[in-house]
């Protein structure tokens, strides 16, 4: 039982008071306790072979989204899954990649055919009609004498894509952008969709074009090939283990990490590794009892711009998202080679406010009880999986090793650099921190002599590089 303020974890029990950051960084945890009965029920269970041999697995082959080894390495995560006895479903999801393959764009007027940048993403095919200058392709400014012509438009003021979209919205067949400053012409972006070529000219250029329409109408031709954008599929795997009917809180803890990697990287640590422990501790909580509902997530399309935790979150109801009290993200917990000579290996967790949370006050205790035997200290940063949550309103952390090691998005993130211990500690923190809230006797803690106090951790402002 969870809620999700610290002033309801107060009031639960689950929490005796909060600690506060002291001036200066602790050398070990001040008020370290050896790891209660009811985190051995985890964290003796966890191990770290297991998780390396789920890295083996997957890293045998690159799982960029969209690709046939991603969908290998979900499958074989569902059925992981499914071995443990968890409800699961491969949620799939459309997404959209740019085709840019010897794109030529151009502009021809009077016989005269002038080079054009083409939009990243744009349409292609060729229309010829007459230009009408709509100025910067403002919301609700762009004239009705458009529909069926070539829209000229200022760059300035309002995305690129949301001028195309005005002008198709008034029934234009193509757009002709020219740049407001400086001799260049390469900018400007379609999304999937809008179907009309869209090609940019200099700045020059297109001040001499509203100079002739000045003067009359100019007919002219746009033309795109090479370019476009195609769909792909990617797959979050979701599994979940619902508490017993008698004990249910209706609430709900979700424990993430990604699996596709870069394309051509086998992603061994980024993040084969954040996947092998979401595996482990849906392995070793499956046969606990819990009064909350638990869902081992593993996102699709991280590295495209985190589209699967956005897809997932975005598929949750209101209500769905209100039973939802905390998200662990673990990506990247096992690089040899990351963390430099940080405590528990450069482990923190990263908040995308940089405040800490129910997630940082339970993991940083955990890890004072735990291997780490350190309060893990907190620290500022997107760029992964949490950020969906976060945006909900649902406390969210990144469990990651900073700074980085060298070999992130390389051909070289490969198992032999994976570092069992730093598994071993990361999935011991993560794991001890969701039994704390699903297990059923968590109210009746502050009762308990056993009752893990809490700690005084750190803000540390360590960038993590790359
Ligand atoms: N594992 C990384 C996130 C990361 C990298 C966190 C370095 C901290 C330090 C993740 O898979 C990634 O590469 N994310 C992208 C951003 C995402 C929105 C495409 C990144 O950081 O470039
Ligand atoms: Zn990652």
């Amino acid at each position: 039982m969870y809620k999700k303020t610290m002033s309801a974890m107060l009031a639960a029990g689950l929490i005796i008071s909060v600690g506060t950051a002291s001036a200066q960084q602790p050398q070990k945890a001040p008020n370290a306790q050896s790891a209660s009965a009811f985190d051995n029920k985890i964290i003796k269970k966890i191990s770290s072979d297991n998780m390396y041999n789920t890295i083996a697995k997957l890293s045998a082959q690159p799982r960029a989204a969209g690709t046939p080894g991603e969908l290998i390495g979900a499958k074989y995560i569902k059925s992981q899954f499914e071995q443990y006895g968890y409800e699961t479903e491969l949620q799939s999801f459309p997404f959209y990649e740019v085709i840019r393959n010897n794109a030529t764009g151009s502009v021809t007027i009077g016989g005269q055919q002038i080079n054009a940048y083409v939009f990243s993403g744009s349409y292609s095919g060729e229309v010829t009609a007459e230009v009408v200058d709509v100025g910067l392709a403002l919301a609700g400014q762009v004239p009705d004498s458009v529909k069926g012509k070539i829209a000229l438009i200022q760059r300035g003021d309002n995305p690129f894509v949301e001028k195309v979209q005005n002008v198709i919205d008034k029934g234009a067949v193509g757009v002709i952008l020219y740049n407001n400053s400086g001799t260049s012409n390469n900018v400007g972006v379609a999304d999937p969709g809008q179907n009309i070529p869209a090609v940019t000219l200099t700045r020059a250029q297109g001040q001499a074009l509203v100079e002739q329409l000045e003067g009359g109408p100019v007919q002219a031709t746009v033309k795109v090939t090479g370019s476009g954008y195609t769909e792909k599929t990617s797959y979050n795997v979701i599994a979940k283990m619902k508490p017993h009917k008698n004990k249910d809180t209706g609430q709900v803890v979700l424990v993430g990490a990604h699996h596709d990697s870069v394309p051509g990287g086998p992603g061994a640590n980024d993040d084969a590794s954040g996947v092998s422990a979401v595996l482990e501790l849906a392995r070793v909580i499956a046969k606990m009892p819990t009064d909350t509902e638990l869902r081992f997530v593993t996102f699709g399309a991280e590295e495209k711009g985190l589209l699967g935790s956005y897809h997932y979150a975005g598929s949750l109801s209101e209500a769905e998202a209100d039973r939802i009290v905390a998200h662990f993200q673990m990506d990247m917990i096992g690089a040899r080679d990351a963390g430099g000579d940080h405590p528990a290996g450069g482990l923190i967790m990263y908040t995308i406010d940089g405040k800490k949370n129910l997630v940082t006050d339970l993991a940083s205790a955990a890890g004072a009880r735990t291997a780490a035997d350190y309060p893990i200290p907190y620290g500022q940063l997107g760029r992964s999986d949490h950020q969906p949550f976060h945006e909900l309103g649902i406390p969210a952390a990144l469990f990651i090793h900073s700074p980085l090691e060298p070999w992130y998005h390389s051909p070289e993130d490969t198992l032999d650099k994976i570092d069992k211990n730093k598994l071993q500690e990361a999935a011991e923190i993560v794991g001890a921190s969701v039994y704390q809230i699903a297990r059923p006797d968590t109210p009746a803690l502050k009762h308990a002599r056993v009752a893990p106090g809490p700690v005084d951790y750190e803000f540390n402002d360590r960038p993590p590089g790359a």
